[in-house]
């Protein structure tokens, strides 16, 4: 046999030479007495052409979708005017004289030669054929030049990649740990770890100075689009730097990632303050391809006699204001519509404007003045044909909405291109914030972050007041990753954990192994963690990570294709020492 090509490589340079091709059946058509068959492999698609004076014909003729060949033949021009321009190799084909069928295929469950929409749990089901189809096999490949080129970039910059135990003992992210159950130790548990945090803490403590790691971290929590209970982390950590030196660092990361993996120069990282990105844009993970900044507006109704905004604006609430383009255009239905999805983000509703020319248009017409109106305009900077949204609440409600509700705005007005990438710094986090399940303050990063320097008085004083030295990267609204500057002091590191409310004991027993590392001469250090899948998901414009996986959880954690999690024999159960509870048997039947 000829010597074997991937089913890319073919030109019109090729013509007269012989071939031999791999691949799959992507595509079987008799058409005049011929038979042509796409052939399929990672790195492209070529006809072939079964002539029916060739002995392989008959065979041919059996060919199905998916099937797996090996053949052999000559290449050779196609007839002119039925070349494919789409193909890299559509200027030729190959007469085949040598047919071998290496496998079949059953019929599969959907389409693999198109990219039209499927169930996603039947992708998932059958993810080794729905990872054949075009677009999967592009998105492993981008996700596989991003983390080649973070090696190279930390590599080129002396950090040193150093892996760390799936099997260790719980770290706070602030998720759930995933438990697994010691056969000899009786009733003791590894935790899988929700990331390297305190293992790279303590690779700094013993000296290496600059660590990576594409780390895999695991954390039992709800499921998102952009969250899996198994995620990959480009994981960072260095000695001695200030938090501009982290800054700086993963910056350049990105640029390089960009620039190697994908081909483009990104622009500027603006930074916020965690406190002006609320202000400007209502979240903390602001989406900076569109301006549309939010106003506070409470001021202009101090005195109307709308009776909602005046209990808000006088009891200490904030009215927010955003400018939607163009929707004075909108019916009263659509503006209904966006006022349930306010609702939805929590608010307790949102009232509209519309600027159309006349007398702007609103349920709140008689309420509203000509100079409200005039002040509002300005305020958010609207047009004639433009509407303005309010919404009125306590102030991080109304902030949260507003947020949420320039998103959607952004959305409906196309604003959020997905081959524009507008990365930016939020820092000086609040070092607490209530968490929204328990209602208690909790670290906003996690208990390693140091507070800001001037803002260690404030400990007993006014905790809540305090900020850390926690920055967030952002890309397109969504977080890419956190970092912050750790506490290198073991008495600073005590003294956090007693105002979270852990007893001597309590530390002793979780991080009794990091407190001693701190008391050997820890150097002072920072870092931090980007989350990988969230990189590439948004590198190849996805709306979910799971596009950017191999072999994701669905939306409910499951994994359909290899039905886990799933029931065990009773003896291995009972091996590592465990039984099930009465309610867990009750899920069988
Ligand atoms: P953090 O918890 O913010 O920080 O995680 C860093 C980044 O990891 C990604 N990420 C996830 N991606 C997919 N699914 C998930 N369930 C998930 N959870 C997190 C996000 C996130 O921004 N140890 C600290 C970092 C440090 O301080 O250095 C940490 O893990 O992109």
């Amino acid at each position: 046999m000829p010597a074997r090509v991937s089913c890319g490589a073919l030109r019109a340079t090729d013509e007269g030479t012989a071939a031999q091709l791999c691949g799959w059946v992507n595509r079987r058509r008799d058409h005049g007495g011929l038979i042509f068959v796409d052939v399929r492999d990672r790195d492209g698609i070529t006809q072939i052409v079964f002539d029916p004076s060739a002995a392989c014909f008959a065979a041919a003729e059996h060919l199905r979708n998916e099937d797996v060949l090996r053949v052999a033949g000559a290449v050779r021009r196609r007839p002119a005017g039925t070349e494919n321009e789409r193909l890299p190799t559509g200027e030729i084909e190959v007469a085949v004289d040598e047919l071998e069928i290496l496998n079949r295929s059953q019929v599969p469950p959907f389409a693999v030669n198109s990219d039209d929409p499927v169930d996603e749990n039947l992708r998932l089901e059958y993810r080794y054929l729905d990872l054949r189809r075009a677009r999967m096999q592009e998105n492993l490949r981008v996700r596989h030049r991003i983390i080649k080129a973070l090696r190279d970039f930390f590599d080129e910059r002396g950090f040193l990649e150093i892996e760390t135990p799936m099997l260790m003992k719980s770290t706070p992210e602030g998720a759930r740990d995933y438990l697994v159950p010691s056969r000899i130790y009786p009733g003791a548990f590894y935790a899988l770890p929700q990331s390297p945090q305190l293992l790279k803490q303590i690779l700094m403590i013993a000296g290496f100075g600059r660590y990576m790691q594409i780390a895999r971290c695991m954390r039992d929590e709800d499921q998102r689009a952009d969250r899996q209970p198994e995620f990959t982390q480009l994981d960072v950590e260095l000695s001695f730097c200030t938090q501009e030196e982290v800054l700086e660092t993963m910056e350049s990361a990105m640029r390089y990632v960009w620039r190697r993996a994908l081909g483009i120069e990104v622009g500027d990282f603006p930074r916020l303050t965690h406190r002006e990105s609320l202000a400007r844009y209502g979240l903390d993970k602001p989406d900076l391809r569109f301006g549309l900044e939010l106003a506070e507006v409470g001021s202009i109704f101090a005195e109307t006699d709308f009776g909602v905004f005046r209990a808000v604006a006088q009891g200490g609430g904030a009215i927010v204001a955003l400018r939607y383009p163009g929707g004075a255009a909108l019916s009263r239905r659509d503006f209904d519509a966006l006022t349930e999805t306010a609702k939805q983000y929590g608010g307790k509703g949102m009232v509209w404007i519309a600027l159309s020319g006349g007398a702007p248009k609103s349920p709140a017409a008689k309420f509203l003045t000509e100079s409200n109106v005039e002040a509002l305009r300005t305020a958010v900077a609207a047009e004639i044909g433009d509407a303005i949204l309010l919404f009125a609440d306590e102030r991080a409600i109304a902030y949260a909405v507003a947020g949420k509700m320039r998103n959607e705005v952004g959305e409906r007005c196309k604003l959020r291109a997905t081959d524009v990438f507008a990365f930016a710094w939020v820092t000086d986090f609040p070092y607490l914030e209530i968490d929204e399940t328990t209602g208690v303050p909790a670290p906003a990063h996690h208990p390693f972050t140091s507070p800001a320097p001037g803002d260690w008085e404030l400990i007993d004083r006014a905790p809540m007041e305090m900020r850390a030295q926690h920055y967030d990267l952002v890309l397109n609204g969504y977080e890419l990753g956190s970092g912050s500057i750790r506490i290198h002091k073991p008495d600073q590191q005590r003294r956090i954990f007693e105002m979270l409310g852990m007893s001597p004991a309590e530390v002793e027993e979780r991080f009794g192994f990091f407190m001693r590392a701190l008391d050997y001469g820890a150097p002072p250090h920072g870092g931090m963690a980007l989350g990988i899948d969230r990189i590439a998901m948004l590198a190849c414009g996805e709306e979910t990570i799971r596009e950017v996986i191999a072999f994701p959880k669905n939306q409910v954690a499951r994994d359909v294709m290899m039905n886990a999690p799933s029931r065990i024999p009773d003896q291995l159960v009972h091996e590592v020492h465990l039984g099930l509870l009465p309610s867990a048997r009750a899920h069988d039947s």
